[in-house]
This record gives structure tokens, C-alpha cells and sequence, in this order.
């Protein structure tokens, strides 16, 4: 049974960020893909730091938690925008590159509810991919790489974590016994139908938390990023934001400039308040564009964009890209401090998949790949300060075979509609109980992967079905609209009663 001193689930900006500086310890990362599926290697914006003379970081602070709706924890919030520059500049002295100007100085672009012009980025539209290759080329001769294996089931003894049991792809059951465990798996975009998130992003890391006991919270907050390329009702890839900070219009098949009459932002408002304008535009009938007419370079600032277009058979020579909101960002996750601690002993959590509070309900434009930069570094320090405990040899349950078995499982498309139709942009107290009580009915299967002969496409949807419930049944429970969670029969924010309050989810709390 391998032991080592540091497992990390997943191989995103995060993981890699730990990765790196934890490589004095003995670390496995382990991913279910190829360490080239991840959100991070798809985030197109940038990285927001406010490290321009006329910047500082109280602004950066101020717009987080303007954007987040003041439901943030702000001693995190301090942490992410005073310590992420630090952080950028040491990678930058280490080799990192971001886009620059002439004069050798860093190209800063706008995005929603930023007050200043504050976002690097690299390869024009490709920051995510630019920056998760650079990191994996700082780690990869240090860290012990497994791909195409999947986390199953954190290991829990008296309430400590041990480690991971895993499934090969080749179906082989693995058990990794570890000092610490982090999971860095992301976030949950596969729970609904139109994401920009990459399709191995099934909510594992939170569901496999949850299983073990561990708290998780924030889960009614979910980013609709507004502008994902929109084909005949099909949304087939991310329009970035930063095309709308570089003078891109959203306009209704009127022609209308909508966003005017709805906020002082108008394009560049929160991505919440500009989701909501447009699916009332769709609602009312209208299709929905984005005029990128204005911007003279588009195809050398947004190489990415363009690809999508072209291979979507959009022709930007047109001037009008179809556009509707689709799952992004999920603000809630794994509880955890500062240190990325959770609940458990010696179990961690990073980015996506943890719940710092940073993000508040409505995450801030480009603060994504920063929370993991920041967060991943944190916890590498965190852990290099503790104990390290060897584990006694630990001996499991090899699973039982499942044969005659019937797992009555509903497709993942299935899981998508229920999610779209009842737990989607606008919420009521009606559509969501028809939600929650759906994901009841298989609530049976949500504690058990200790069955051998599971699919992967099984284990995900079990995965599925719990971060749906989660989804669902916090979102129930919030009686008020706030960022990303806005109830049709609570239209408005209730800060007497919700403002700093987390809904916090435990598996005992399911019976
Ligand atoms: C975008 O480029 O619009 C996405 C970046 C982010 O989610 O912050």
C-alpha cells in the first residue's frame, strides 16, 4: 500500500500551486484524467492583482466584496489581494510571463465590478493554459504524477484522514495512505447543462468530503458566467469577460444596449446582475449577442475566442457572437480556515473546491486563478509547519462486488434538466422542493463507492446526484437573493437575517 507524506486530488492551479511548494516532501498528485483537464487550464481572462501605481489593494478588497454582496469572509479576502501579488511578482522572477506593453510593462485589462484595469493575462485569452503549463513544468521532475485514476473515498479513522482509495481506469482499486490530504478537484460545473467548465468537473472532491463527514457550505451560490457562445440553444464554449472590458456591447436582436438601463456598470456589472438581465432578455423572447465591433484587434488579443468561433462555424468577421449565461464558478464548497483546513483532521481543501468565503455569493471576475496561486501556497505553509505522522498499515474493505446489483441510476443529462429547470438562474420555493425531493429519492446511493465494479461514469453520477442535492437543498433553505442564489419569491437581499450566515451541510444532517 503506497504511503507518502502529501496526496493532492486534482491538477489545476491549486494542486500545483501546493505541488510546488511542498517539493521537499514526498507528494503524489492524483487526477482522473490527464493532468491536462482542468478548469484552470481553461480559464481565459486573467488574474486579477492590483499592482498598478494608481491600484491598491483595498481597492481590489472593496470591489471583492461589492461583487460577493458582503456575504465574504474578509480576513481570507485580505489574504487573497494583499498576498496575490506578492505571489505573482516571485512567479514572474521565476519565469512566468504575462502579456506586456512596449515599454516591457504588464498589459492590464478591465473585467465586471473591477474599478480599476487590474487583470494580467497571457497568451492574450490563454492565462489558465499558460500558467497551469508553467507550474506543472516547475513540478513535474518533483512530485509523483497518477493519471486516469479516480478518487473514490477518503479514508477516515476517529476522525482523522488517512488518505484515498482510488479506481484505475483499468479498473484496478488503489489505496494511498498520506500524512495530509488535499483536494484540489475543483468545482461542479457538470451538474448543469450549459457550463464552461471542462467535463471531468463532476463536484467529486466535495461529494467524497461529504461522504467522510466533513462540512460543506455555500452551496446555494452558483456563477452563471453571462456570455458562453450560444448555438441554437447549445452553449459550446466561454466568450470572455475581458471582451466586454475591452468594449464589447451584449445587445437584444432589437439592437438594444440593454445593459444601460439596468446598472451603472452596464456591461461590466457583477456577473450576477448581468446573467439575470439577460435571461430576462431570453425570456422575453430575444436573442441575445455580444457586438464585439468596437474591439479593432480581436482576433490577436482573443486567439482563444476566435478558435471557438471559427470552429462553432461563427463568423467574428460579423461583429455579433450569440451569447447566453451557463455554469462557471461555484462559490461554495469544502469548509475550510485560512489554512485550508477543514473539518477533518488532516484533510485539506483548496480552490474551487473549498469554501474560504473569499468569494462571498458572486466570485469577482478573474479572482479564480489568484484564490489558487494564494490558497495553494498557504496550505504547502501551513503543512510544512505540523507533524508529519507516519501511518500504521491500514487494512480495507476491498469492496463488494456488485454483480445482481442494480443500481437504478439516472442519466446525467437527466441530472442537467432537473437542475436547469428548477435550480437555475431565477429560484422558487416551488421548483426547488420538486428538486430536492428528486435527488432524495436516490439519496440511498450518495454514501456507498464500496462497490468493486462501479463505472466511472457511474461514480461520477453518484457524485452528481449529491452536489445536486446539496445544490438544491441549501438554495431551499435561503429565504433571500443574494449574488449567485436569487429566489423569484425573495427577490430581495435580507442582511438582518442572511448576511454573514452560512448554510452548513453535514451527512448527518440528510436523515
Ligand atoms: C472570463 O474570462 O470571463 C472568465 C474568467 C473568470 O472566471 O474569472
Amino acid at each position: 500500500m503506497p504511503q507518502t507524506d502529501v496526496i493532492i486530488i486534482g491538477s489545476g492551479i491549486a494542486a500545483l500551486s501546493a505541488a510546488y511548494y511542498l517539493k521537499h516532501k514526498n507528494v503524489i498528485v492524483i487526477t482522473k484524467s490527464s493532468w491536462t483537464e482542468s478548469n484552470s487550464m481553461l480559464a481565459q481572462g486573467g488574474i486579477a492583482a492590483a499592482i498598478h501605481k494608481n491600484d491598491s489593494w483595498k481597492n481590489h478588497y472593496e470591489d471583492t466584496l461589492i461583487a460577493g454582496c458582503h456575504h465574504n469572509n474578509k480576513h481570507n479576502v485580505k489574504k487573497l489581494v494583499t498576498e496575490g501579488p506578492i505571489e505573482i511578482v516571485k512567479w514572474c522572477k521565476n519565469g512566468m510571463t504575462f502579456d506586456t506593453d512596449n515599454n516591457n510593462q504588464f498589459l492590464l485589462g478591465k473585467e465586471g465590478a473591477h474599478s480599476h484595469n487590474r487583470i494580467l493575462h497571457a497568451g492574450g485569452d490563454a492565462t489558465g493554459r499558460e500558467m497551469t503549463m508553467f507550474l506543472y513544468n516547475k513540478i513535474k521532475s518533483k512530485a509523483v504524477l497518477i493519471e486516469n485514476e479516480m478518487a473514490l473515498d477518503l479514508i477516515i479513522e476517529n476522525g482523522t484522514c488517512l488518505g484515498v482509495r482510488t479506481k484505475a481506469n483499468n479498473g484496478a482499486l488503489n489505496t494511498y495512505l498520506a500524512s495530509k490530504t488535499i483536494v484540489a478537484s475543483g468545482g461542479c460545473g457538470a451538474v448543469y447543462g450549459h457550463t464552461s467548465n471542462a467535463d471531468v468537473i463532476t463536484g467529486d472532491g466535495i461529494a467524497m468530503a461529504f461522504r467522510a463527514g466533513a462540512e460543506i457550505t455555500d452551496m446555494e451560490f452558483i456563477q452563471f458566467h453571462p456570455t458562453m457562445l450560444n448555438i441554437e440553444g447549445r452553449c459550446v464554449g466561454l466568450i470572455s469577460e475581458a471582451v466586454r472590458g475591452e468594449g464589447a456591447v451584449l445587445i437584444n436582436d432589437r439592437g438594444e444596449a440593454f445593459m444601460h438601463n439596468i446598472h451603472h456598470q452596464k456591461d461590466l456589472a457583477p456577473r450576477d446582475v448581468v446573467s439575470r438581465a439577460i435571461f430576462e432578455e431570453m425570456k422575453k423572447g430575444h436573442n441575445v449577442y455580444l457586438d464585439i465591433s468596437p474591439i479593432t484587434n480581436f482576433k490577436e488579443r482573443f486567439p482563444t475566442v476566435s478558435n471557438i468561433c471559427r470552429e462553432n462555424g461563427v463568423n467574428i468577421e460579423h461583429g455579433k457572437l450569440p451569447v447566453a449565461p451557463g455554469m462557471h464558478f461555484l462559490m461554495g464548497g469544502i469548509r475550510t480556515n485560512d489554512k485550508g483546513e477543514t473539518s477533518i483532521k488532516d484533510l485539506f481543501a483548496i480552490g474551487e473546491t473549498a469554501c474560504t468565503g473569499v468569494h462571498g455569493a458572486n466570485r469577482l471576475a478573474s479572482n479564480s486563478l489568484l484564490e489558487g496561486l494564494v490558497f495553494g501556497k498557504n496550505v504547502a505553509s501551513h503543512i510544512l509547519s505540523v507533524p508529519f505522522e507516519k501511518r500504521a498499515s491500514y487494512s480495507i474493505d476491498e469492496g463488494t462486488d456488485s454483480q445482481g446489483q442494480k443500481l437504478n441510476l439516472p442519466t446525467r443529462k437527466h441530472i442537467q434538466r432537473v437542475m436547469s429547470e428548477y435550480v437555475g438562474i431565477q429560484r422558487t420555493e416551488a421548483e426547488l422542493t420538486i428538486a430536492v425531493n428528486w435527488f432524495k429519492t436516490y439519496q440511498s446511493t450518495f454514501f456507498d463507492l464500496n462497490v468493486k465494479n462501479l463505472t466511472r461514469e457511474e461514480m461520477e453520477t453518484i457524485n452528481l446526484l449529491t452536489i445536486g442535492w446539496l445544490i438544491s437543498s441549501s438554495a431551499l433553505k435561503r429565504t433571500e437573493s443574494r449574488g449567485g442564489h436569487y429566489r423569484l419569491d425573495f427577490p430581495y437581499t435580507n442582511d438582518n437575517e442572511w448576511n454573514e450566515r452560512q448554510i452548513i451541510r453535514t451527512k448527518e444532517e440528510m436523515y
